[in-house]
């Protein structure tokens, strides 16, 4: 059994980090919000950063062992077999290889698709790089609605100009993982309209017990398309910047004309941690996994017997739980779209001040997130049941 690394920090220690998750509020508030977990490092990529450190290694990057090691963990965790290092390209993280991805098929102007209620960036960088953001929602279940889908398609490509959609799997903030029949959907769809895809992959890694990966460039029709891969998520390690782009065998040449300088963006540091963490992190991340399945489980109990006027939707990938609050009645104005990801209304607001509880805000994530709030479950059993309890005592006056 792989030790579970959520229960081995106490609230003190934690309460010593700089991080954004640690200081954007008070000291007295229980913080679930942004997407940092509670835990150490793995041992592995530690003793990886320690060796760096010891003997100086802190200059430019080298080499392509960032991608072969995703590559090699992408062939033994889902079977993708043909992840080909030579289309591959480093990006300073996730959001800003998004952003030179999408400029590789778009130009200022075109549109960008996204399903919302969706991470509340894809807005941000999308909108303040010149392109137009267009709404294809989910289905009141969470998943990809095809027909919203086509219709977005259809109408964005009306227009004349060039399209892409940005596509993320598994879903912030829902949990949904997509199965292969969605995926094979939307590659037709796509194909059909002349739609370029950009797949954020960067919770793949965390696949809850009960559901099933499907790498997007893996999908038949899916060649032409991009995905966007990073080990900060799932070994918490977003303060270690580095993340990969890679292209499907069409996308291939464009991926080809993505400037060289995109690629002195992450740091070596961050890119010996990633590496490690995709090299040797599987044992830990079970680990990781096994404690996410009881926490997931222990939330829906939690939220069951103590917050009767929330609905969990259960998340099948991702440490993010969507919680609808509408019930509660506590109003919340749609964001439009460009809201800051710390922006606080609506339930969010209420629960911080009076359950001195921080969680992310649904307006914030787009069309239909307005009333919900994003609970961030990586953490010890004891932190996530006093929260859920401060709630619970908020609630009842
Ligand atoms: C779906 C999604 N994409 C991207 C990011 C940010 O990644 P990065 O820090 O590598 O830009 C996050 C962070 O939580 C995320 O949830």
């Amino acid at each position: 059994m792989t030790p579970n690394p959520l229960e081995e920090l106490t609230w003190a220690q934690l309460r010593l980090r700089t991080s954004m998750k640690w200081r954007a509020h008070p000291a007295d508030v229980l913080p679930l919000w942004v997407a940092e977990m509670d835990v150490n490092l793995p041992p592995t990529v530690a003793d990886a950063l320690r060796r760096a450190i010891d003997i100086g290694d802190t200059g430019y990057p080298s080499g392509t062992a960032f991608a072969e090691a995703v590559s090699e963990f992408a062939s033994r965790r889902w079977q993708w077999h043909d992840l080909e290092v030579a289309r591959t390209a480093l990006v300073p993280d996730v959001m800003l290889g998004v952003v030179e991805t999408l400029r590789l098929v778009t130009d200022r102007g075109d549109t960008v698709v996204v399903n919302p209620p969706v991470y509340a960036p894809f807005y941000a960088f999308v909108s303040h790089d010149g392109r137009r953001v267009l709404e294809a929602p989910l289905s009141a279940e969470g998943r990809i609605d095809l027909d919203a889908l086509e219709d977005a398609f259809a109408g964005a490509r009306s227009g004349g100009g060039k399209v892409a959609y940005l596509l993320c799997n598994p879903h912030n903030p829902t949990g949904t993982v997509h199965t292969a029949d969605e995926l094979r959907g939307v590659a037709e769809r796509a194909r059909r309209f002349g739609v370029r895809v950009v797949c954020d992959e960067i919770h793949a890694p965390v696949i809850l017990p009960g559901s099933q990966f499907t790498p997007y460039l893996t999908v038949p029709g899916a060649e032409d398309a991009f995905a966007l891969i990073s080990a900060s998520k799932a070994w918490n390690l977003s303060g270690l910047k580095a993340a990969l782009a890679i292209a499907g065998p069409e996308a291939a040449a464009d991926l080809g004309r993505m400037p060289e300088e995109v690629s002195h963006g992450p740091s070596h540091l961050g890119i010996i941690a990633h590496t490690e963490a995709f090299s040797t992190g599987d044992e830990w991340l079970d680990g990781l996994l096994d404690g996410l399945h009881a926490n997931r489980a222990l939330l829906g109990d939690l939220v069951a017997e103590r917050l009767p006027g929330v609905k969990y939707q259960r998340p099948q990938g991702t440490y993010l739980a969507w919680l609808d609050c509408r019930q509660l009645g506590f109003d919340e104005e749609a964001a439009g779209g460009l809201a800051v990801v710390a922006d606080l209304s609506g339930p969010a607001l209420w629960f911080l001040e009076h359950a001195r509880v921080a969680l992310s805000s649904g307006h914030v994530f787009g069309t239909g997130g307005a009333g919900h709030v994003r609970l961030n479950f990586a953490t010890s059993q004891a932190i996530l049941t006093e929260a859920v309890s401060r709630m619970e005592r908020a609630l009842a006056g």
